[in-house]
């Protein structure tokens, strides 16, 4: 007899997972379905953030960052380190434990909320029916109905036609996280997130790394001046940017990548050890339903929705990295819970606006509302306040002093409309912008707030009381 749930999840990245505990928690009678399988051959929970995305990639620029700085940063702290040596081999094995701990963690959470699991790939062959196929021989293994369905099937690499990949030379960002050497020239297509901070972790390692860059200007969607410190702080750390660099070829050749691109000044050479190809993602959207069904796409692909994520068939969601906004995990998170709680019958409603964003440099750049550009382009009248991290006591202690905190108010309101950060653990000093701003804080809130001393959230406090032109610790 076919099981009817009330809901069918499709997918257990952070969008799915999150959103079958809730539904769980909820008390609704909740399946996932999910395909991904590890080098074992084993089911394996989170999505492309745990297993090839968010989680390993930052097990890497920890474990680069320390080496970094043991080879560069501790003579000053009178420690010194007569012979340094990585291993690569160790540095990926606690990559990988790293990985498999916190998937494990989904499967165990999945056991404690109730939440059923089916390993496999999931077809909507009517609008509340689920066909399950093993994801290697296609044969259907089980179909089953659902009230509600969730897709959350996540998002794959964009593949370049003039850059096709070729294994262990011309690699996407999976393959970039399990080098198992050090390259000795790598080159990335793309100086976007993933190519920032791959880049960084295989520069840290001594990889002599180029960036390759289609677009004029660097990281567009953060604030121009923080941008631009980033863009100088990474040339400093030996990264090659290339802006307005297009790609035009790129074949292996005697064990090398022989790379052809275009600039301003006409076409260029280049070879690399490695390639790899970072230059965005695509929405997982086909295969999943059929065109009969009615859920409307996008022309890039994703998946139509209104404010409650619920696509153009009634009872059929979908959320995260296959619909419109950041690919994101966070963002995707908040909408598997939204999800839930709508499909309950609760109210619940997600900010866009207000979605942190952050690339893992070092600094880190963190971000949330807008920057300067786009008060201007949406005609808003705006003041701004900010600090360098130079004039911090706890950044001088730590030997973090570079970067800045920017802070961005309505002129008239002072309501405060973005916070930029580039610092040392900016990642974790945004999170008290998100929720000022999501309180909808001025800019003046934030300066009769009490920050501890000393930490680095001081400077966020001095941005915000430069803002009213009362910093204490720079002029005004
Ligand atoms: P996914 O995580 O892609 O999960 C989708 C799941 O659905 C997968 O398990 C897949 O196997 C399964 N699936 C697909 N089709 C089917 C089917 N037909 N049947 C059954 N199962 C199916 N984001 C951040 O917020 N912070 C970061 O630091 C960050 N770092 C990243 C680093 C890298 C290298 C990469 C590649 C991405 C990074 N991201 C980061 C982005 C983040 O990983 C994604 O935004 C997030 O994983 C999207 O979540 P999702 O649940 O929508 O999809
Ligand atoms: P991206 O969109 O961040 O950057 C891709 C870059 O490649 C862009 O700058 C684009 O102009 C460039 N590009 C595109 N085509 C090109 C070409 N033919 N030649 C040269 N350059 C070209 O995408 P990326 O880095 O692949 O990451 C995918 C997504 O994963 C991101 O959008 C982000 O949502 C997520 N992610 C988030 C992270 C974080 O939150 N810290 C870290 C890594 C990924």
């Amino acid at each position: 007899m076919t099981t009817t749930y009330d809901v069918v999840v499709i997918g257990a990245g952070p969008a799915g997972y999150v959103a079958a505990i809730r539904c769980a928690q909820l008390g609704l009678k909740i399946v996932c379905i999910d395909e991904w399988t590890n080098h074992k051959g084993e089911s394996s929970l989170g999505g492309t953030c745990l297993n090839v995305g968010c989680i390993p990639s930052k097990a890497l620029l920890e474990s680069s960052h320390l080496y970094q700085q043991a080879n560069a940063d501790f003579e000053q702290h009178g420690i010194s380190v007569s012979s340094l040596d990585i291993n690569i081999e160790t540095m990926q094995a606690r990559k990988s434990q790293v990985v498999d701990d916190l998937t494990q963690g989904i499967q165990a959470l999945f056991k404690a909320n109730n939440v059923e699991l089916i390993h496999g790939r999931a077809k909507i062959t009517a609008t509340d029916t689920i066909e399950i196929s093993d994801r290697k021989t296609r044969k259907k293994i089980n179909e089953i109905k659902a009230k509600n369905i969730i897709i959350a099937t996540g998002s794959s690499p964009v593949r370049l036609q003039q850059a096709m990949l070729v294994d262990d030379y011309i690699i996407d960002s999976a393959g970039a996280l399990e080098l198992n050497a050090v390259p000795g020239r790598l080159g990335i297509v793309g100086a976007g997130a993933i190519g920032l901070e791959l880049g960084s972790v295989w520069s840290r390692l001594g990889s002599q790394v180029v960036l390759l860059e289609a677009m004029h200007d660097f990281l567009p969607a953060a604030d121009r001046k923080l941008s631009n410190l980033v863009k100088r702080s990474l040339v400093k750390q030996s990264l090659d940017i290339r802006l307005n660099a297009r790609l035009v070829s790129a074949k292996v050749k005697n064990k090398k990548v022989h790379v052809i691109y275009e600039d301003k000044k006409g076409e260029q050479k280049e070879v690399f050890d490695k390639l790899i190809i970072a230059v965005g993602r695509k929405p997982n959207t086909d295969r999943i339903f059929g065109e009969e069904l009615g859920i409307e796409k996008d022309e890039r692909c994703f998946i139509l929705v209104d404010d409650s994520c619920q696509t153009s068939v009634p009872g059929i969601y979908a959320i995260g990295d296959i619909v419109r906004g950041p690919m994101l995990a966070h963002k995707g998170s908040e909408e598997g819970m939204m999800v839930a709680e709508h499909i309950a019958g609760q109210h619940a409603e997600i900010n866009y606006d207000l979605i942190p964003s952050v690339i893992y440099t070092h600094p880190e750049l963190a971000w949330v509302g807008k920057s300067e550009d786009e008060c201007k382009s949406a005609g808003i009248k705006y003041k701004t306040g900010s600090f360098p991290l130079v004039a911090s006591g706890r950044a001088r202690a730590m030997a973090e002093t570079e970067g800045l905190v920017k802070i961005i108010a309505d002129a008239e309101t002072d309501r405060v409309l973005g916070v930029h950060i580039f610092s040392a653990q900016a990642s974790e000093l945004i999170a008290q912008a998100v929720l000022m701003m999501e309180m909808q804080a001025t800019s003046e809130d934030m300066a009769l707030t009490v920050f501890a001393h000393p930490t680095l959230s001081e400077a966020v406090h001095e941005a915000a009381l430069s803002v009213h032109g009362r910093a204490i610790h720079i002029k005004n």
